[in-house]
């Protein structure tokens, strides 16, 4: 345990934020306007993975100063994060910067090597496989990135762009490449005639639309799309969002989607996973997530979401604010890594880690005073199944409890809140 205590541990645990209004109603609406809601593709259990991620963690050595460079500690990027996407589904990954949404896509994309864990694809786990095994799978898994303006070569025409993965991996006679860069252009919304034109002459928009071509080029079955939409206003954003749903829903292309805006990832995904500093605190289907969210993290989170609907007619949400800074990576907080800033810490929080617990058909959250806002227990819903007190102290007479894991996806019974105990469908 560190020496590290939440400034309002032993406090009694009334909820510090009954009283505001609740920033989580079915209301919200985000100001993307014109995106068509995701509707064909709701969150569901039982279809099959395209990707499994168990226990991934990626540290990143911390090097000493001076000529022989030492290592003198780890971030701690990811620790420990599971989740599945299905197959033609989309994952929404969000949190605040800094918490390892990137380096979780590039992990799933083996452009890093994990510290730990095991991303498997389509049932291989291709975290040990050698390079030469590994490269099919790069045309399976692609990646559309953040900012157009830098991930576009500028010295090279937009045809040479999106042909070049057709080139580095030998599927195309040369002949049939233009024909296919041009197809691919038209089929992201762009002019195929100006496949001879350099990025500077696009727009940032367009130039995301080209940065999507690129990664569609190879027919990927995953495309790990990270804050794809971040750099472009918003008006633009819908249209390309509105083109990502089209593409998934015709080519049947799975997406994991990092984004730090909770709106955006509403409309693009039937499931949400929420990160902090490393790890997941919370995952669900989007009606619950964003309905009946149990983090006090992700109550925070949704409370900033602008709500137009609700301005639109004069009120005012309130807004639950996150005081003080997201801690170093490097140096976590022991026990849950958010109670530095939650204002419902207690003694457990600084003790024992909250696994992420099941606690319906589609909804894990890790916390140990899990509740819907307003209505957070007094006392740690976990305490019994991990054996210790209510306190975190090791409870001699307890014994943990097999629920406590950390596999993907969810299983058929869950720990019911309410009751205390096991619930099934
Ligand atoms: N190559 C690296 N070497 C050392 N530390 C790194 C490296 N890449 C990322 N980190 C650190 O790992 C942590 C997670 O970074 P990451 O880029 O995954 O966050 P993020 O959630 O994508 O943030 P943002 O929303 O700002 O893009 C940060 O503390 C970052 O400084
Ligand atoms: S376990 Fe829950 S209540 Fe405790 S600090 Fe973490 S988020 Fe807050
Ligand atoms: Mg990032």
């Amino acid at each position: 345990m560190s020496n590290q205590t939440p400034a309002n541990a032993g406090m009694p645990n009334e909820d510090p934020w009954s009283g505001t209004e609740d920033p989580t109603s079915a209301d919200v609406v985000s100001d993307l306007g014109t995106v068509v809601p995701h509707a064909p593709t709701a969150a569901n259990p039982d279809a099959e993975s395209i990707l499994e991620v168990r226990d991934l963690k990626m540290y990143f050595p911390v090097k000493s100063a001076g000529l022989i460079r030492r290592t003198i500690g780890h971030v701690q990027a990811v620790d420990g994060v599971s989740f599945r996407v299905p197959k033609g589904g989309a994952l929404g990954l969000v949190g605040e910067s800094g918490c390892g949404k990137s380096t979780t896509g590039r992990l799933v994309t083996r452009l890093y090597e994990p510290t730990g864990g095991s991303v498997e694809f389509e049932g291989q786990d291709i975290t040990t496989i050698s390079p030469r095994a590994l490269k099919p799978l790069r045309r399976d898994i692609q990646m559309i990135f953040q900012d157009p303006y830098t991930s576009l070569n500028p010295r090279h025409t937009v045809g040479s762009i999106i042909g070049a993965p057709l080139v580095i991996h030998g599927v195309m006679a040369k002949d049939k490449i233009l024909p296919r860069v041009q197809e691919l252009l038209e089929i992201v919304g762009l002019n195929p005639e100006h496949y001879n034109r350099y990025p500077h002459e696009f727009s940032g928009g367009q130039r995301q639309r080209i940065g999507i071509a690129r990664a569609l080029t190879l027919q990927p079955k995953l495309l790990v799309a990270d804050e794809p939409v971040s750099a472009l206003d918003v008006s633009i954003q819908a249209q390309v969002i509105n083109l990502m749903q089209d593409l998934q829903r015709e080519f049947d292309i799975a997406f994991l989607f990092i984004a730090h805006d909770l709106a955006i990832v509403r409309h693009f995904c039937p499931e949400v996973a929420v990160m902090y500093l490393g790890k997941i605190v919370e995952i669900a289907d989007r009606e619950t997530l964003y309905n009946r969210p149990n983090h006090p993290y992700t109550q925070a989170l949704l409370s900033a979401v602008p709500d137009v609907k609700q301005a639109a007619v004069g009120g005012r949400r309130e807004r639950i604010r996150l005081e003080g800074d997201v801690p170093s990576p490097i140096n976590p907080p022991s026990g849950c890594r958010f109670r530095t800033r939650c204002p419902l810490a207690q003694e457990i929080c600084a003790r024992v880690e909250p696994p992420l617990l099941q606690i319906g058909a589609t909804h894990k959250v890790a916390c140990h005073f899990a509740g819907e806002l307003g209505h957070h227990p007094v006392k740690p819903v976990t305490a019994g199944l991990l054996g210790v007190d209510d306190s975190g102290a090791p409870d001699p007479g307890a014994t943990p409890s097999p629920l406590v894991g950390n596999e993907p996806g969810y299983a058929d019974t869950w720990f019911d809140l309410e009751r205390k105990t096991m619930a099934s469908a």
